[in-house]
C-alpha cells in the first residue's frame, strides 16, 4: 500500500496510506481533508490541483492516480467571507433555554446561538460546508449520493454542525446541555442530508423528495445539546425552492410588501419567487455554477486573490478590486458580472456574446483584447495571468439568460408586466456581493427593476431565527406553502422562447 503524506501551509496534516488505483482525491476525500472540487471529481473544473514534491508538478487531484509513496501539498483552505457570519452577540449571561437558528447553504453553514425568550443572539459560528469537497453545487452532491449513497454527507453535515453548535457555546460561554431547540434552513437537498433522509430521488425525473418538511424531529443524539431537544426545518416548496427561500421570504416580510414584488437568491442555483396579490410564483433554474466561477477558465470562490470587482474609466482604464489586497489569481461571481458588464457597455463584446479582436475595436479597452495560447481572451491582468476567454462568456451568458428567462415566465404566468413590479429583492451571499448595475447591464434583470432593487443578505438565516423563537413565525411558514404556484421552466414554451431571447446583450 503506497504512503502519501500530505502537507497544507507547509506542514504535514495527514501520513495516509492509500488503495492501489484511487486518485489523489478519492484518499483526500477518504481521511476528511479539505480541497475545492467543483465538479465534483468529474475532470471538468480543473479546479482541484495540488502539487507533488517529487516533481513540483501542478495537477488535478481527481485526475492523478497515486502510483507508490508520494508526498502532496494541498492548496490554503478555503477562508470565505460569509455574510451574517459576524453580527455581533453578546455573551453576557442568558436565561435560556437556548436555540440554535442554522442556515446550511451549499457553499456556507452558519449557526446562530439565541437565547429563546430574549431572542438575543449570543454567538455566530460559521464555515464553507464540508460537503463542498464532494461537489460545489447540489447536482455533484446528489450525484456523489446516487453512487455513493447518502450517509457520509450526512455524517459530514452533522459533524460540522455539531461542531458550529460547540464553538458558538464555548464563544457564549453557553452550556450546550441548555439548547432545546434547532431551527434549520437550507435548500431542500442540504435539509434532506441534515435530516439523513437521501436526496437522490430529487435528481432524477420527477424530482422527487423525500420530505418537505416544516415539521420538528426529535434530536436523537445527532447533535451534543439537551437529549429532549427538538430540530425543526423550515418547508419546502419542492424539490429546488426550499427551506432557505421560504425562511428568507419571511425574514424579508414579503408577505406585507405592498404590490408585485419579485424575491431572487442566486447560489448555486438560482431560485426566483413572483409575489402577486396573495400568490407566489416560483421557480429554480440551474444558472448558478458559473457565477460561483465554477467551469471559468480564472474563476474561484470569494477568497483571497479574487477580483470582487471591475471598473472601467476612459482616463483611468480597468480598475480591479482583489480581495485581501493580493496580487489577483482569478475572479468570483461579482468580479466575473462586473468584468462582462464592461465588456457589454464598453461593446468588447458584441449582442450575441462575441469577444471582438483589438482592431475591429476603435476604443480604449481595445487594448485589453488580445491572444493567449491563440484564443481571443480579454485581459484583467496580463502580469499576473489573469483574463476571460470566448467559452467563460458564453457560460455565463447561459446562466444569465436562465435567470432573466425564468423572471419573464413568471411574469407571464402570474399575468403581469415588467414595469408592474415595485420592488425586487436580491438575497443570498452573492446577491450582498454583486453590483446591481452591472447585473442590469449584462440583462440578468429587467433594467426597470433596478431603481426598486435591494440587497438583502443572507435572509435564510435570518429566517431560521425568526422560526426558531415564535410560534407565530413558524404558522406563518405553514400558511405559505398554500400559496406557492410552482413553474415548471422545463418543458415551458414561454421559458424556451425567453432563453434564447434573453442570451442576447443590449449594447
Ligand atoms: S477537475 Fe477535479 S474536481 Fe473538478
Amino acid at each position: 500500500m503506497p504512503t502519501v503524506e500530505f502537507y497544507r501551509s507547509g506542514k504535514l496534516i495527514r501520513t495516509a496510506k492509500a488503495v492501489d488505483g484511487e486518485t489523489i482525491y478519492d484518499r483526500i476525500k477518504a481521511e476528511d481533508l479539505y480541497i475545492e472540487a467543483p465538479c465534483g471529481g468529474r475532470g471538468r473544473c480543473g479546479k482541484c490541483l495540488v502539487q507533488l514534491k517529487e516533481n513540483g508538478e501542478k495537477v488535478r487531484a481527481c485526475q492523478t492516480v497515486v502510483r507508490g509513496d508520494m508526498t502532496v501539498y494541498l492548496p490554503e483552505t478555503m477562508k470565505m467571507e460569509i455574510a451574517g457570519a459576524n453580527d455581533s452577540g453578546s455573551a453576557s449571561g442568558y436565561k435560556g433555554p437556548l436555540g440554535v437558528a442554522v442556515d446550511i447553504g451549499t457553499t456556507t453553514v452558519v449557526a446562530h446561538l439565541t437565547d429563546i425568550p430574549t431572542r438575543t443572539r449570543l454567538a455566530t459560528a460559521s464555515g464553507v460546508n464540508a460537503q463542498r469537497v464532494y461537489g460545489a453545487d447540489v447536482i455533484s452532491r446528489i450525484q456523489y449520493c446516487a453512487d455513493n449513497g447518502h450517509e457520509t454527507l450526512t455524517r459530514l453535515i452533522r459533524e460540522q454542525l455539531s461542531g458550529l453548535i460547540l464553538d458558538a457555546c464555548r464563544k457564549a460561554g453557553a452550556n450546550p446541555k441548555d439548547i432545546k431547540y434547532v431551527s434549520i434552513a437550507g435548500n431542500t437537498i442540504m435539509q434532506h442530508l441534515a435530516a439523513g433522509f437521501s436526496p437522490v430521488g430529487m435528481g432524477v425525473t420527477p424530482f422527487t423528495p423525500v420530505s418537505l418538511f416544516g415539521d420538528e424531529h426529535p434530536v436523537a443524539g445527532i447533535f451534543p445539546i439537551a437529549d429532549d431537544a427538538v430540530i425543526y426545518y423550515a418547508p419546502c416548496v419542492y424539490s429546488y425552492v426550499g427551506g432557505d427561500i421560504t425562511a428568507g421570504m419571511l425574514a424579508a416580510d414579503i408577505e406585507n410588501i405592498p404590490g408585485p414584488c419579485v424575491y431572487i437568491d442566486i447560489g448555486t442555483n438560482g431560485e426566483l419567487v413572483l409575489k402577486v396579490g396573495d400568490r407566489y410564483f416560483c421557480c429554480a433554474t440551474a444558472a448558478g455554477p458559473a457565477f460561483e466561477g465554477a467551469e471559468i477558465a480564472k474563476g474561484m470562490a470569494a477568497i483571497q486573490g479574487a477580483i470582487s470587482h471591475v471598473k472601467w474609466s476612459d482616463d483611468k482604464g480597468l480598475e480591479l478590486t482583489v480581495i485581501g489586497d493580493a496580487p489577483p489569481e482569478g475572479l468570483c461571481g461579482s468580479g466575473l458580472m462586473d468584468a462582462l458588464a464592461v465588456m457589454v457597455a464598453t461593446g468588447a463584446v458584441d449582442e450575441t456574446g462575441r469577444l471582438l479582436d483589438a482592431e475591429e475595436l476603435d476604443h480604449g479597452i481595445s487594448k485589453y483584447l488580445g491572444k493567449r495560447e491563440g484564443v481571443n481572451v480579454f485581459w484583467l491582468s496580463k502580469e499576473h495571468d489573469v483574463y476571460m476567454i470566448p467559452g467563460d462568456i458564453r457560460k455565463l451568458q447561459l446562466a444569465k439568460a436562465a435567470i432573466a428567462g425564468g423572471i419573464q415566465t413568471l411574469l407571464h404566468e402570474a399575468g403581469i408586466k415588467e414595469t408592474d413590479v415595485n420592488a425586487f429583492l436580491l438575497a443570498g451571499g452573492f446577491g450582498s456581493y454583486l453590483d446591481k448595475n452591472s447585473a442590469a447591464t449584462i440583462g440578468l434583470f429587467p433594467k426597470c427593476f433596478l431603481p426598486h432593487a435591494k440587497t438583502i443578505g443572507n435572509t435564510a438565516g435570518e429566517g431560521a431565527a425568526l422560526a426558531l423563537c415564535s410560534a407565530e413565525a413558524r404558522a406563518t411558514l405553514a400558511n405559505m406553502m398554500d400559496k406557492f404556484t410552482v413553474v415548471d421552466l422545463g418543458e415551458h414554451k414561454i421559458f424556451n422562447e425567453q432563453f434564447i431571447e434573453q442570451i442576447m446583450f443590449e449594447n
